[in-house]
């Protein structure tokens, strides 16, 4: 038998799949039970044929996947997957490339570096800053966060690679009230705790107020860190990057900017004003598998000086073949040995250019606009949020009066079930909403029309 088959088998798998993904009700259809039958059980004695096993995952495990890479997938902040960042990512599996040192894969080293330049470039930010490939935003957000670490405590006299955190001078870190999780879990990986941070008040969209912050800044002796956020995870909201910044700047904070999905905003001229002296700050994380549509898992972590990066990351032994002068992985990024995870990154940006970038983003933004008018102009239907990018914020009132936390809730599980679209919920500001977000390349202007109709159908019981 042919050993490559199982290759001919899983395209020819993820192409049907692919295709079904406009037609198939979003949400998964299997049970927990009939997975637990198809994929239990006892670890076979002896090996099955390859494709066979390919067919019961596309039989069997089909049913129960999420269309997220569908157009009407509107949960989370989840991109699809664009058909050539998800051809290079088989070509990255293909490849099987170790990416730590520039000596196991210079190819991979040049299309990292050359990722990273764009990223830069587009986003407005320093063009030689530090870039490493990582799984995702959260990771991202701790490479950074591990950076502005090491180059606060190493500007107070102490090394953190060394000598670790006790007995070092403390850091203060300053959050926005809405901080996303991910930049407290990763304040809680790197010893700098979750619950000691200082929160600075924000206004009703979201934002980090920037005349709050001056007394909390004023409340810091000492190494500071000020995180803020580029991409409210529910209104999309945009912290106001001049002022946080400079008034941040001026107290010596090193700013650290969470733009897992909001960033993306930087690399069109339609948005570029909303995230105005974003490219001031001194770390910026973001995602590729959010507004990029790259496939899951890719996120970028970037420091404005990459020796600072290099130095927080960095590690050598012995037997580690180090490139003078070329890009090992490993100085870059948390991970060891690792998949070339930029490869997909460049091919999407080859293949959309800086002009393919700024439609995926601007189409996006467009169409969560339309979401909001659909559904704002129907009776019993409140959109909360300013619609400044991809995230629609909505609320639904009982027809006959009620409880409209409660009725929300209600019209989401129904939406969810339908199958139409699918899209979450969330509390704001107390409240609680539906929330969408539009990410994803396919979604069509009709696929938001049919998800409004459903929507609404929804809302009112049929
Ligand atoms: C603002 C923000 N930061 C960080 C993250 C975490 O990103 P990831 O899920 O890629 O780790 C998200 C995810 O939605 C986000 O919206």
């Amino acid at each position: 038998m042919d050993p490559l088959a199982p290759l001919d088998r899983a395209l020819a798998h993820a192409r049907s799949w692919i295709s079904s993904l406009g037609r198939r009700p979003v949400r998964p259809a299997a049970s927990l039970e009939s997975l637990q039958r198809a994929f239990g059980g006892p670890l076979p004695d002896r090996g099955e044929d390859p494709t066979e096993v390919l067919d019961l995952l596309a039989q069997a495990g089909e049913p129960g996947l999420m269309a997220t890479a569908g157009p009407r997938f509107f949960g989370f902040v989840i991109g699809g997957s664009q058909p050539v960042a998800l051809a290079a990512d088989w070509m990255t599996s293909a490849w099987d490339q170790n990416c730590g040192l520039y000596v196991l894969s210079p190819t991979v080293a040049v299309l990292e570096e050359t990722a990273g330049r764009w990223l830069n470039g587009l986003f407005g930010l320093p063009v030689d800053a530090g870039v490493g490939f990582v799984t995702g935003g959260q990771m991202a957000n701790f490479t950074c966060l591990a950076s502005a670490r090491y180059a606060l405590l190493g500007r107070a006299g102490w090394d953190v690679s060394e000598q670790g955190l006790f007995g070092a001078p403390e850091i203060h870190v300053v959050v926005g009230e809405e901080v996303h999780v991910t930049v407290l879990r990763s304040l809680r990986f790197l010893g700098l705790g979750q619950a000691r941070v200082k929160r600075v008040p924000a206004d009703a969209q979201g934002r980090m107020d920037p005349d709050a912050l001056g007394p909390v800044l004023a409340g810091c002796n000492g190494p500071t860190l000020v995180c803020v956020q580029a991409g409210n995870v529910n209104t999309g909201a945009v912290d106001p990057m001049e002022p946080l910044i400079a008034a941040a700047h001026a107290h010596g904070a090193w700013v650290h900017v969470d733009g897992a999905f909001g960033l993306w905003g930087a690399a069109t001229p339609s948005r570029r004003a909303l995230l105005q002296g974003v490219e001031k700050a001194d770390s910026w994380a973001v995602d590729a598998h959010k507004w990029l549509n790259v496939p899951y898992d890719s996120g970028v972590a970037i420091v404005r000086e990459e020796e600072v990066l290099r130095h927080a990351m960095g590690s050598s032994a012995s037997y580690l073949v180090r490139s003078t002068g070329l890009r090992d992985g490993v100085d870059f990024v948390p991970e060891f040995s690792r998949r070339g995870r930029g490869t997909p990154v460049y091919a999407a940006l080859r293949a959309l250019g800086r002009r393919g970038v700024e439609g995926l983003v601007d189409r996006c933004c467009a169409l969560a606009r339309r979401f909001a008018e659909g559904l704002g102009r129907a009776p019993g239907v409140q959109v909360l949020n300013e619609v400044v990018l991809n995230q629609v914020l909505v609320r639904f009132e009982p027809p006959g009066g009620g409880d409209a936390d409660a009725f929300t809730r209600e019209v989401i599980t129904r939406v969810q079930a339908e199958g139409t679209c699918w899209l979450g919920g969330s509390l704001w500001k107390g409240r609680d909403v539906m929330r969408i977000s539009v990410s994803g390349w396919n979604t069509t202007e009709e696929d938001v029309d049919r998800s409004v109709s459903a929507i609404l159908r929804c809302a009112r019981g049929a």
